[in-house]
């Protein structure tokens, strides 16, 4: 059985440019960097990077907010680098995944500078959400009550009194997707793309693009709730459905991806169908706690999701957006081990299930999250907007140490201080120490996806429940069986021969915290 087309069930590793390899010595990663460790994701044995943007950015989140949406920012390379990058990871047999960032641009963007140099209601205004305060005096009121995601308002005013919106940081201006240039440029951009050869797009803020024109206010409710004003409103997907036309016309299994977040499986299923986007982002899992009875419940209610549409689902435990996994797994109580035990234990379930899983950069170190960055070298607009209340995203992005005892660990060139600082304690774990130690994070990452690749053509696309104790999930996808337990005591495994455990089995008992492949016959 060949899973058809290859993103069903793919393993997508996701880079964070900034932070993924130093090739230019600057102290950010970059695109020559990515192209000289490609060699680490083919070892890894991962199908697909997804890249998160590297376009000509002021940087005020990260890069997503871009400048320029057809080209490479010098800190990060040039075009030339792009391509060649392009044809490196197909010479690999990898896949290549960019982001795409439609609902809003740069303040740096032309677009938005010619708008702030125009007259309020003038053409170049229209591309953005640009509205008058509440009546009342002097228009000193935001015209609605809708919240940044960073903090604070989602709005700022100009010095000629209009107001623009922006769901993120002041630097990102929400683009009006009810403005046909909008449009018809976003449809030039994917082309652009889809034309140098990727091989799909990670769809930002997918849900957001277009907002209800009423701009009510949300009067207390839950800005992201979908009933609301700003997501998932119906003329979302026509876009979508314009853009798969896009993709449609080019051959080689092209796909797009969507961050949505929506509060039901209906929802969600909207934008699945056979017209629209490809997958969407299921992000449960990751805010599942470490609790069986959570995983089952989240597993059953996103396999449910997707089951009408017949698209496969995703996974995803880590992001550049969330504290990193074995991390949180540690908390609230930090046992030395636990997380690490666990975050062993989670991969052995995310592989297992039928769909495609989504990784992030650093896990398959077992890195933790850097709870203790300077706050002088904190980036993140959720730290600046906060006033440092909120530690923000930074302490996932640390650069990734690959090799040697010190700073900056084979990122970049020895000397070269990365942008955000490394713990000393990650001598251990660069890639050149665990890649030697059997008993490493990384052999275990690599063990299991080789065993997942031997075993994905004979498994089918759904999973049969056993039978299991309250602090265990067990299932069976044909020839293989998941066994996790996530109590403390240990439980007896279901039948099988046992064909990866994170632990060592006492008999045929699994420990606490602990998981299992059991291969299975018949
Ligand atoms: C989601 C991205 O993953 C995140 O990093 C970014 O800050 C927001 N969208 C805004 O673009």
């Amino acid at each position: 059985m060949t899973v058809s087309p290859w993103w069903r069930d793919a393993v997508v590793y996701e880079v964070y440019v900034r932070s993924f390899a130093d090739g230019n010595g600057d102290g950010e990663g970059d695109l020559r960097g990515v192209r000289s460790r490609l060699g680490h994701l083919r070892d890894l044995g991962v199908d697909a990077l997804w890249l998160t943007p590297f376009y000509p950015s002021p940087l005020a989140d990260g890069g997503y907010d871009v400048a320029d949406y057809r080209g490479v920012d010098p800190r990060f390379g040039t075009l030339d680098d792009f391509d060649a990058l392009v044809a490196d990871v197909h010479a690999h047999g990898l896949r290549l995944i960019i982001d795409i960032v439609p609902n809003h641009t740069s303040d740096r963007h032309p677009w938005f500078r010619e708008a702030v140099g125009a007259p309020p209601g003038s053409p170049a205004r229209d591309r953005y959400i640009f509205r008058r305060g509440r009546p009342g005096p002097d228009g000193e009121d935001p015209p609605n009550d809708w919240p940044s995601a960073f903090g604070g308002p989602a709005w700022t005013r100009l010095p000629d009194g209009e107001w623009y919106l922006h769901l993120f940081a002041t630097e990102q201006p929400d683009l009006n997707w009810r403005d046909p240039t909008v449009r018809s440029e976003f449809e030039d951009i994917l082309r652009f793309w889809l034309d140098r050869g990727v091989d799909g797009f990670r769809i930002d803020v997918a849900a957001g693009l277009v907002k209800d024109a009423s701009f009510r206010d949300l009067a207390g409710r839950d800005h992201r709730v979908v009933s609301g004003p700003i997501y998932s409103r119906p003329e979302v997907h026509e876009i979508y459905r314009r853009w798969r036309r896009v993709l449609d016309g080019y051959g080689g299994d092209r796909m797009a991806i969507g961050e949505v977040w929506t509060d039901g499986p209906e929802e969600l299923a909207r934008y699945l169908r056979p017209d629209e986007l490809h997958q969407v982002f299921q992000f449960d899992l990751q805010l599942a706690p470490w609790s069986a009875s959570a995983f089952r419940e989240v597993v059953l209610a996103a396999l449910a999701a997707v089951a009408p549409t017949g698209a496969a689902p995703t996974w995803v435990l880590s992001s550049h957006d969330s504290v990193r996994h074995r991390t949180r797994y540690e908390r609230p109580l930090s046992m030395p081990g636990v997380g690490t035990a666990r975050a062993k234990a989670a991969l052995l379930l995310l592989l297992a299930l039928p769909g495609s899983a989504y990784l992030y950069q650093g896990e398959e170190l077992g890195l933790p999250e850097v709870t203790d960055l300077p706050d002088g070298a904190r980036q993140d607009p959720i730290w600046k907007r906060s006033r440092g209340g909120l530690p923000g995203r930074d302490g996932c992005r640390v650069p990734l140490p690959w090799s040697g005892t010190e700073e900056p660990f084979g990122f970049g060139p020895p000397g070269v201080r990365p942008w955000l600082p490394m713990p000393a304690g990650w001598a251990s774990l660069t890639v050149e120490a665990q890649a030697s130690d059997p008993s490493s994070m990384l052999a275990f990452y690599r063990e299991a996806l080789a065993m997942r690749r031997t075993l994905r053509g004979d498994l089918p696309e759904d999973l049969t429940w056993l039978d299991a104790p309250e602090t265990a999930l067990f299932f069976r996808r044909g020839p293989l069986t998941l066994a996790l337990n996530c109590g403390d005591h240990p439980v007896r495994l279901p039948p099988g021969r046992p064909l990866l455990t994170t632990a060592p089995l006492y008999g045929d008992l699994l420990p606490g915290d602990a998981a299992a492949w059991l291969r299975t016959r018949g």
